[in-house]
């Protein structure tokens, strides 16, 4: 519909092309402005003339033409607001949102996205920094698949470096075998932080954790073996958090990935004049671009992160052939991709501008008892633990007698951290407050899933009907106010996912869901679904159905299932 009043407009103005106008054309907020409203103002340069008399001059010109899909066209005050005929509007529109699929599409068919997210530390707690990258790449993924990209999730774990040298250190002399087997991570924090103590009163401490990295650099079979205990036992946590939220990876391809990678790059950047020896040290100088230099080596001649991730970068081209790299990180490095992406736009590969960092904002407690940056962890498995214990609550408290209240309070629980993390743009900061994230009436997860475990019932009452396959629906009884919005509005998913993608942002997609959850209870509050008339009930009902599947298909793309009775 949209395309056909852009095609009425053009043969009226010869001004704007047809990208123009459909980029001016709005859905007003109120219905009495009309289905569609035309700004003149962007005219009145053109043909010199009050854009109010060129509304009137156009909407006249309309007028005497007699569409038959345009009921009525005003012009107000340099609009002009044009009135579908709602019978073949709500025709056109419900066969389209009733297709299979509907929002997928393949223009990304035949093109690579790597996506570069979670990456936690090894023998770090998982916190929920790196729960928002987790959601936020998960979420990335689905988006870009569903518009037929082939996707490469990869996590690129923190599973190398001179931190490991430290433990090594640590746990020779302070570790016992049994402590770490049976509490995992929080012991190698524990003795990590103690290092950390003693290497203030014992600076040698500092060298022997740098002999052990370089060792493990060199393949020492001692110190690989150590350290690869502490990953197996951190991946064992880490896991547990990925399957609570359902997220799998294509490749655990972490830092340690790269240490027999790392030599090519600096043999490339040499190549290439690049390396400039900086008191032991090897850089790439960056001030030329108001950046401090990129370190390649380090004076014992240990690779270092941003090594790695060149070296990531070469493997991943020749690997996955990507037409786009992306990186989901803390907005803190911010810098460190900039200068990885300027060493490879420096050794003259052009697909230096397929490479995008994508950060984010802090997360922290409302009432900012906890954050991030003051060094007070949140860690996400606790969140989420909690989360779902107080769904739990919720759930007997108004409604103990539903079956498989444990798994619904997962779905649920789980759910509102992931939506709510991803309701605000990505920059913004995340802030925990229990009563709003929870609350059933909010903008909230467990509200759009709510909405949809209600549109299950209503196909419950209505005997299960198997509306799928009823044929020859009749549309045209579907005129109504708040169906006709409810349907306009999900007519917009294919443009919503697309819009996410191309800005790389899921809370677009979050925003859309609720739109429609909200329009669907404005629509089931007027408009009786179970009636004796047929036709009408039918109709409806394959609304129910589109609104139900597009909630289902929005929610999946933020990486939330939806209950079908909670
Ligand atoms: N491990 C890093 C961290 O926790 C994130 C890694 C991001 N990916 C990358 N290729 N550098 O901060």
């Amino acid at each position: 519909m949209k395309d056909r009043i852009t095609e009425v407009l053009l043969q009226e103005i010869d001004a704007l092309t047809k990208e123009e106008i459909e980029g001016l054309l709005e859905v007003p907020k109120k219905a009495d402005m009309g289905d569609y409203a035309f700004p003149c103002f962007r005219l009145a340069k053109a043909y010199r003339k009050a854009p109010n008399l060129i509304s009137q001059e156009i909407t006249e010109k309309i007028r005497e033409k007699n569409y038959d899909f345009i009921e009525k066209i005003e012009n107000v005050g340099g609009y002009i607001n044009v009135f579908l005929d709602k019978e073949g509007y709500a025709k056109s529109l419900m066969e389209k949102i009733c297709q299979d699929n509907y929002g997928s599409s393949d223009i990304g068919k035949g093109k690579t996205v790597c996506i570069d997210y979670s990456s936690p530390n090894v023998a770090k707690n998982f916190h929920v920094g790196h729960l928002r990258t987790t959601i936020i790449g998960n979420s990335l993924y689905k988006i870009f698949d569903k518009l037929g990209y082939h996707v490469e999730r990869i996590n690129h774990l923190g599973d190398w470096g001179t931190q490991f040298g430290k433990l090594i250190v640590a746990y020779k002399k302070w570790g016992s075998k049994e402590e770490v087997e049976e509490k995992g991570i929080e012991e190698l924090m524990k003795i990590y932080v103690k290092f950390h103590e003693e290497a203030e009163k014992d600076p040698s401490l500092d060298d022997q954790a740098r002999e052990w990295f370089v060792k493990m650099e060199q393949g020492d079979e001692e110190a690989l073996s150590i350290w690869q205990w502490f990953k197996d036992i951190s991946l064992v946590e880490y896991k547990r958090i990925y399957k609570l939220l359902g997220i799998e990876f294509d490749h655990y391809t972490g830092e340690s990935f790269y240490r027999d990678k790392t030599q090519a790059v600096v043999d490339t950047l040499n190549e290439h004049h690049l390396l400039v020896e900086s008191d032991g040290a090897y850089i790439v100088p960056l001030d030329e671009y108001n950046m401090a230099p990129c370190l390649i080596t380090k004076k014992d001649g240990s690779s270092i992160y941003a090594t790695r991730d060149l070296a990531a970068l070469f493997y991943r081209k020749d690997t996955y052939h990507f037409d786009k790299c992306l990186y989901v990180t803390g907005l803190e490095q911010k810098l460190h991709f900039a200068q990885v992406f300027k060493v490879i736009e420096l050794l003259g590969y052009d697909w230096y501008k397929d490479l995008d960092h994508i950060p984010y904002g802090l997360v922290s407690m409302e009432g900012g008892k906890l954050s991030t940056r003051s060094g007070n962890v949140i860690y996400a498995e606790e969140i989420l633990h909690e989360s779902i214990s107080k769904i739990y609550e919720i759930i007997n408290e108004k409604n103990p007698d539903l079956p498989d209240k444990e798994k619904v309070s997962r779905i649920v629980g789980v759910g509102a951290i992931i939506f709510n993390d991803l309701y605000n743009q990505r920059i913004k900061d995340v802030i925990f407050n229990w009563d709003k994230i929870l609350n059933f009436d909010g903008e909230t997860g467990p509200y759009v899933q709510y909405t949809y475990a209600r549109c299950a019932s209503v196909f419950r009452k209505a005997g299960n009907v198997d509306i799928d396959s009823v044929k020859d629906i009749d549309y045209k009884v579907l005129t109504e106010e708040s169906t006709m919005a409810l349907i306009k509005d999900i007519e917009r998913f294919p443009a919503v996912i697309q819009d996410a993608a191309n800005k790389y942002e899921p809370f677009i997609i979050s925003r859309f869901v609720m739109s429609v959850a909200q329009h669907f209870n404005k629509f089931y509050h007027d408009c009786q679904i179970n009636v004796d008339d047929e036709n009408v009930k039918m109709a409806r009902l394959k609304v129910v159905r589109a609104a139900m599947n597009t909630l289902k298909d929005g929610l999946d793309l933020l990486g939330i299932s939806c209950p079908e009775q909670m």
